[in-house]
């Protein structure tokens, strides 16, 4: 079990998808047969992370309280906060100040998914961070879209970060999923817009760079990270889901079977969300669990 919080970071003007985002927040668009904020909750709670912070527009905010509440139908604990305005990832920890409490922090971006081997004992692992800062890096193609992180080849050591450089000096994109110490708060305080006017988080990473506090983990080719950026990947993502799910009967991103699984939760915590969920197959999962049905393991 972690002390650690998490803020999950899910405004944003969305005009990249327009019209899909016309009028809802792109974080709860489906990505196949579960609403996008889903994924990256599922990610903190397989680290153990059981107090999140949602930060949203003030529009969209009401909609993640509707969908979530307090989170003890998990086993958690959620708070919400509007960001009035899209001034940047690293504004998070102005928000979530008093959420965090002085305390060690996680932030992950609500549409980011991961998926893949080795995952829940890297975040576990993750989550139980203390001091410093650990980010992860994932090879890409299109490393410009991104946060760049550069290696010395010598060492391994990471020795520059940079957001979308024109051009990069590595292949590694810093996924949207950071981890911080009781110092971030402090840190982010710090920071003056960068030139798209936002208060990046590239620029709060770099200071732990500097202060040479910041780890860097590989994702390997075991691990799936998604982008749901553009119409397209967005497609994707529900491609993808959709087809392991259909291949192992097992779902993606089960936020009640990983609170089960967790311990957080009982059975029969199951069986009272699947009866809000009425008829369909995620209620069906959801009884089939309840019963011991299906298994991961
Ligand atoms: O996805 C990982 C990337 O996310 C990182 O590699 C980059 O270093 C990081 O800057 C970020 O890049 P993006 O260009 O994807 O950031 P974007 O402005 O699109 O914001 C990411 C998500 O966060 C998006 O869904 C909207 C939301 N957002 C964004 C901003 C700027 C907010 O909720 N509030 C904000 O103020």
């Amino acid at each position: 079990m972690t002390s650690m919080k998490a803020i999950l970071l899910a405004g944003g003007a969305g005009t990249r998808l327009h019209p899909l985002t016309r009028v809802v927040s792109k974080q709860l668009l489906p990505v196949y047969d579960k609403p996008m904020v889903y994924y990256p909750l599922s990610v903190l709670m397989l680290a153990g992370i059981r107090d999140v912070l949602f930060i949203s527009t003030p529009r969209d905010l009401p909609l993640f309280r509707e969908l979530f509440g307090d989170g003890a139908a998990l086993g958690m604990r959620f708070a919400y906060a509007e960001q009035p305005r899209p001034e940047g990832l690293a504004q998070a920890f102005l928000i979530g100040r008093d959420f965090l409490a002085g305390g060690p922090g996680c932030l992950i971006l609500g549409d980011n998914i991961f998926y893949g081997h080795g995952l829940p004992t890297l975040l576990r692992r993750a989550a139980k961070l203390t001091s410093g800062a650990r980010v992860f890096a994932y090879q890409v193609r299109d490393p410009e879209r991104y946060g760049v992180i550069e290696f010395d080849p010598a060492t391994g050591q990471a020795i520059s970060i940079e957001e979308k450089p024109v051009t990069p000096r590595s292949p590694f994109a810093i996924p949207g999923l950071y981890f911080y110490d009781g110092r971030v708060c402090d840190l982010a305080a710090t920071l003056k817009p960068g030139a798209r006017g936002e208060l990046e988080i590239t620029d709060l990473n770099r200071l732990y760079l500097q202060s040479g506090e910041l780890t860097v983990e590989r994702l390997g080719r075991g691990v799936a990270w998604l982008d749901t950026g553009t119409q397209d990947s967005l497609a994707d993502a529900t491609a993808f889901v959709r087809a392991i799910q259909d291949r192992q009967a097992l779902k993606i991103a089960c936020i009640e079977e990983i609170a089960l699984e967790n311990h957080w939760i009982t059975p029969a915590a199951l069986v009272a969300a699947a009866i809000q969920m009425g008829k369909s197959p995620y209620a069906n999962y959801l009884r089939a669990r309840a019963e011991g049905g299906v298994s991961g393991e």
